[in-house]
């Protein structure tokens, strides 16, 4: 090497690899912890080596090469796949269900809202278990509106901030349903964000459809759909989050009906327990155009084969969130890779249809790489049917978004929608929408 060559390219090393660590992240290892007497790994380096199954290889073996065999054997062999393994076949009937539209069309928000309040019943005849969906549109849509559909921790009152929406109940500590005052622990969202982007905003307390606690089945949809005889569900029948996915399905049959919404351009989004659920929604239910799960984590879009964070074997416990899934999901406790599933099957199931997985790069309980992993490992999927994958296996660094049809988004902090400084990830929600469901 020449003199000059000498010190230039030492120093070219040098910039690319601090181009390199400013482009991918680098996510930190931490002390191995302990929950219920079971040990959780959070050093990468002990994940342990696994093999994921081909999400483009039929059970019979034979390999899918094109989109018809795809749509027509492969994805609903992985959708049974997940119903048996994983959170358990909605056993549901949507032809028992109505629509009460109580607030049918007020001006909120100074005039620039529509606001609309159903109450759907999911039993028929028997007043309960009810959900009311809130439903604000851009009141000067020349159009059925697209909209993204929340599913929330709080009753709707407390979710935005409209002193006209209806009051409802909420499960309290003592696991009884009581009259909410409204408040939040977690902020109001702000409605215009959405309003003023063109798209409606909708939520749906999870609790009106299913209660989220172990010995809850009694009080929720799931307890109308028991057969004479039965107690729980069968080892392959819906857990919670189950029901609550049949829940959003069932808004979707309202959203049908509704001539100002644009059924067509909806996209479904919740946090952690209910990141998972707005996955398993849009996975299971094609009508959705697009899932935003925010840091869903294990029993989401997070690998279960790697060893780093929650595992199947926390998630089942009985005193845990057991109730979540159905019963033969702990039967992979011990070896996540006998599971015919994983992740990357669950993302690739929403193929071709725009999912953003959002994450924190603290957020180490749900694994931020386990889902970035899954990911990259769901982009054959989106190849065969002509879409984008991530397109690289390196994870971006926090604060980066990857926009393509799958999408990764990594704030910096910890679980939940909001970085550590505080901003919400809801811009770069509206980005994502704006790529893909403007009208
Ligand atoms: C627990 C659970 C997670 C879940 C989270 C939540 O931490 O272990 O799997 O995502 O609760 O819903 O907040």
């Amino acid at each position: 090497m020449s003199k000059k060559y000498s010190t230039i390219f030492p120093l070219m090393m040098a910039l690319s690899l601090l181009l390199a660590n400013t482009l991918f992240a680098q996510l930190a290892d931490y002390p191995d912890d302990e929950r219920e007497g079971i040990k959780i790994n959070y050093t990468e380096a002990n994940v342990g080596t696994y093999t994921l199954p081909d999400p483009l290889e039929l059970l019979n073996g034979k390999k899918v090469t094109d989109a018809k065999t795809w749509f027509e054997k492969r994805r609903p062999e992985i959708l049974r796949l997940f119903e048996e393994n994983e959170y358990g076949r909605p056993v549901g009937d949507p032809k028992d269900v109505s629509f009460e539209k109580f607030d049918a069309g007020t001006p909120a928000f100074e005039g620039k809202v529509l606001r609309k309040q159903v109450t759907i019943r999911f039993a028929k005849e028997n007043p309960e278990p009810s959900a009311d969906v809130l439903i604000y549109l851009p009141a000067d849509a020349a159009k059925p509106s697209p909209l993204l559909l929340h599913i929330g921790f709080m009753a709707n009152c407390a979710t935005v901030d409209d002193p006209g929406v209806k009051a409802g109940e909420i499960w309290n500590r003592e696991k009884q349903k009581v009259p909410t005052d409204c408040k939040s622990a977690f902020g109001k969202i702000d409605v215009l964000q959405f309003i003023n982007r063109g798209y409606g905003f909708a939520t749906i307390y999870y609790g009106d459809i299913d209660p989220d606690f172990s010995g809850g089945l009694p009080y929720g949809i799931r307890a109308f759909y028991l057969k004479t005889g039965q107690t729980e569900p069968a080892a392959d029948e819906w857990g919670a989050i189950s029901a609550w996915a049949w829940g959003l399905s069932r808004v979707m049959d309202y959203f049908e009906q509704d001539e100002d919404i644009d059924a067509g351009r909806i996209a479904v989004t919740g946090v952690s327990r209910l990141g998972k659920t707005a996955l398993w929604t849009a996975a299971r239910d094609q009508r959705f155009a697009m899932a935003i799960p925010s840091c869903s984590g294990e029993g989401g879009a997070a690998l279960s084969r790697r060893n780093y964070g929650e595992t199947i074997k926390l998630i089942t416990l009985p005193q845990r969130y057991g109730y979540q899934f159905c019963a033969n999901y702990s039967k992979w406790s011990d070896d996540p890779s006998s599971n015919p599933v994983d992740a990357h099957m669950l993302i690739a199931l929403m193929a071709p249809r725009p999912v953003l997985l959002q994450t924190g790069d603290t957020d180490k309980w749900s694994d931020p790489k386990g889902e970035f992993l899954a990911a990259v490992a769901a982009e054959p999927v989106y190849h065969l049917l002509g879409k984008k994958g991530l397109e690289t296996d390196k994870i971006p660094q926090s604060g980066v978004p990857i926009l393509n049809d799958i999408g990764f988004y990594m704030h910096k902090g910890g679980h939940g929608m909001h970085a550590v400084d505080g901003t919400s990830d809801w811009e770069v929600y509206l980005r994502f929408m704006d790529i893909y469901l403007k009208p």
